[in-house]
């Protein structure tokens, strides 16, 4: 990596997008300062600390803070006045009828329009419905009272959590919606340092690119999860399956695991906002709901799958290993796990769990769960263990161990990681997903 120029940036919003992408582009090289109205958080930040779980993240804010390249603030103004590009990435909400709340984007257009002292690049990096950006616009040209020049460019971020800082540093593409060759050459010289491919487009085509990748990701999960259920239905084995079309170069092998559901704060969130934007504009994305049809029944065919091994759950104690939605994330939003232990709730079931990092993000959302300091603690006396996160450590468990704890040797596989055929030479009852 190269840098090429140095461009002075200002980050609004510290969540998630906004910290991971504000200290990757001090990373490369660019002025940074990272602005939120929460100014307990700013004070954490520049303890040095970080209040969310992503690897690689706290060391890298560390150092560049030392270089002397990322700052924190809570002033908008301040930093405005300081930058060139102000990148909006502060929450979208869903509301309750699945539109995005735009409350939070609207309030800092405000803010940065009346707080503009020359030309400025605003950038929505906010996963926001197809045309805001045109109201971006608007609002800005609203307070700008001075009528400073500005540009408003799209550009949408596809980073994972978990592997965010790899996924900003080395991505597939940077999709770039521009409306002017001024915006354009500034944004080049912001994401030149990585080399990475570029589609420069219009905002609105822009916008629709990070819909419609979101939406076509959690397709192909649904997708190989309902061949799951037919696998399951005529004795074939969906991993191979998986692996038979993935070869195909067309298909492509990635999000095609079978498990127990998609989750975390994006897909459901919005496919949910994609299906409300179609239906607005005239189009009944039928497909669309479906792909979230398919993605409840994944949850229940896991509580299902548990009562075909205990046949009645009511005074059943069953133990839980992962709750995160995914590995490498203390993320617990829209986590399977949710929907599938108050389903085995409801049945009477006594829930033990235990996740590497999730749990003080579980103990906010579930309730009457015993957690357990590791998965030995958690099988200890259980009558079924269900995996629903695959993280790494549960690939390496002492499964004969398990199994002695265990009072009956059940276990509910619902990330496919271990081997029906060793499970059955081990001794378990064992189900997985889609697997003879
Ligand atoms: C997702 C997208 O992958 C990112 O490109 C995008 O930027 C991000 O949403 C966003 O819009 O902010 P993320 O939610 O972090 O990223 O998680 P993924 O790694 O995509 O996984 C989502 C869910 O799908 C997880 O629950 C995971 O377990 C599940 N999944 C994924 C499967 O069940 N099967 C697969 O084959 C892949």
């Amino acid at each position: 990596m190269q840098k090429v120029k140095m461009v002075k940036i200002a980050v609004i919003g510290t969540g998630y997008v906004g910290l991971v992408s504000g200290t990757c582009l001090a990373e490369i090289g660019h002025q940074v300062v990272c602005c939120d109205n929460d100014s307990q958080k700013i004070m954490t930040l520049k303890e040095g600390k970080i209040p969310i779980y992503e690897p690689g993240l706290e060391e890298m804010i560390r150092h560049n803070v030392m270089m002397k390249r990322l700052s924190f603030t809570t002033s908008i103004e301040e930093a405005t006045k300081e930058s060139l590009v102000i990148f909006i990435a502060v929450g979208t909400p869903p509301k309750e009828n699945g539109e995005a709340d735009l409350s939070y984007v609207e309030a800092v257009s405000r803010e940065i329009g009346q707080a503009m002292d020359g030309y400025r690049v605003i950038v929505e990096k906010s996963t926001v419905p197809v045309k805001t950006g045109q109201w971006i616009k608007r609002t800005i040209e609203a307070d700008n009272i001075h009528s400073h020049p500005f540009d408003v460019v799209s550009n949408p971020e596809f980073l994972r959590e978990g592997s965010a800082i790899e996924d900003f540093m080395y991505p597939d593409r940077v999709v770039l919606g521009v409306e002017s060759e001024r915006a354009k050459q500034i944004m080049v010289e912001v994401y030149e340092p990585l080399n990475a491919p570029l589609v420069i487009t219009s905002l609105e085509s822009a916008e629709l690119i990070k819909h419609a990748s979101n939406s076509f990701l959690s397709l192909k999960i649904s997708f190989i999860n309902a061949i799951s259920r037919i696998c399951e239905l005529v004795g074939a084995d969906v991993e191979v399956v998986a692996k038979g079309m993935g070869l195909d170069k067309r298909i492509g092998p990635d999000f095609l695991r079978a498990g127990c559901g998609y989750g975390g704060f994006c897909f459901p969130k919005d496919l949910l906002a994609f299906i409300k934007i179609a239906e607005e504009v005239g189009y009944d994305f039928k497909l669309l709901k479906e792909v979230q049809e398919i993605n409840e029944a994944q949850k229940m065919a896991v509580v299902r799958k548990t009562e075909e091994l205990l046949w009645n759950l009511n005074n059943k104690t069953i133990g839980i290993l992962g709750l995160a939605f995914k590995p490498n994330t203390d993320d617990m939003r829209e986590a399977p796990s949710i929907t599938i232990i108050k389903g085995l709730q409801s049945e009477g079931v006594k829930i033990k769990a235990y996740d590497p990092v999730a749990m003080p993000r579980a103990k906010e959302v579930l309730e009457d769960v015993i957690y357990g300091n590791d998965p030995y603690e958690v099988a200890e006396g259980s009558d079924c263990l269900i995996l629903l996160t695959e993280w790494p450590q549960f690939k390496d468990l002492d499964l004969l161990k398990i199994k002695e704890l265990l009072s009956r040797p059940n276990i509910v596989d619902g990330r496919n990681i271990y081997q029906p055929e060793e499970m059955r030479k081990l001794g378990f009852n064992y189900k997985s997903i889609g697997r003879p």
